[in-house]
């Protein structure tokens, strides 16, 4: 379908920083509504890890809009796969998404990226995971929140997430997975400091910084569950999105 005519199909754009519970409740309300996802921090993610293999320069923004060129990127609710491999869990390594948000900062990368993302609108509507869902991707977005966490809660949680995901991968192997092959799972601490060096380079970086679009309804979830935030969250789109039934 041409661009033009998107428009006309509703986006809900839900933006914040790493471990708010973006990708879950982004999923959850998509699922409730029937709706498609973009998780588009897994496209910076395939950038990132497809660069490395290949041995790219992370601030080479040419060689990378390049790539992002050539690239064959597939979604579904399995997971992620890359010229037909499957890349789930290997875009989920901490380092992997410490390199993308180095990537994410290179302007010609978010260029690359802007028609990819914009092709996930169809109907009957979009749910879109980001930083900048709001403010530069969907600006036009029927709803916008914006969920933010303390840096602590939002380690924990990832520590935990981490934790499940090794376990899950260990079962996939069927317990044949060597500890070297696992991706390590970091202490608190050094989790810590790393989730505070990506949120200070996504905010101060000069393209599409990670900020709440002016009308985007903020949501502080530290102290909330997921269900609690999915019910605030579906609260407001019903508010701004006419939604059917
Ligand atoms: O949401 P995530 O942790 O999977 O995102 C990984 C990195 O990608 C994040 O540190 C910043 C970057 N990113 C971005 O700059 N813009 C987006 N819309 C999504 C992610």
């Amino acid at each position: 379908m041409p661009l033009a005519t998107r428009t006309d199909i509703p986006v809900i754009a839900i933006d914040g920083p790493s471990g708010a519970g973006k990708g879950t409740v982004a999923a959850a309300v998509a699922d409730r509504l029937g709706w498609h996802l973009l998780d588009s921090g897994a496209l910076y993610r395939v950038i990132a890890l497809v660069a490395s293999r290949q041995g790219l320069d992370q601030r080479d923004g040419p060689a990378l809009a390049n790539l992002i060129g050539g690239l064959d990127v597939a979604f579904s609710p399995a997971g992620v796969t890359v010229g037909g491999v499957d890349e789930t869990l290997a875009i989920r390594d901490d380092a992997v998404g410490g390199a993308a948000s180095i990537v994410a900062a290179i302007p010609e990368v978010r260029n690359a990226l802007l028609a990819t993302q914009r092709r996930f609108r169809d109907h009957p509507g979009l749910v879109a995971d980001g930083r900048d869902m709001g403010t530069v991707v969907f600006p036009d977005a029927a709803a916008k929140v914006f969920l933010t966490a303390s840096a602590e809660s939002r380690a924990q949680r990832r520590l935990l997430q981490l934790r499940d995901m090794q376990r899950l991968n260990e079962n996939r192997a069927g317990g044949r997975v060597s500890r070297r092959s696992q991706p390590v799972v970091p202490e608190f601490d050094a989790l810590l400091r790393e989730l505070e060096a990506r949120d200070a380079r996504d905010r101060e970086r000069t393209v599409s910084p990670l900020v709440p679009a002016p009308d985007a309804h903020t949501v502080d979830t530290t102290a909330m569950t997921i269900d609690e935030v999915v019910s605030t969250v579906m609260a407001h789109v019903a508010k701004h999105v006419p939604l059917d039934g």
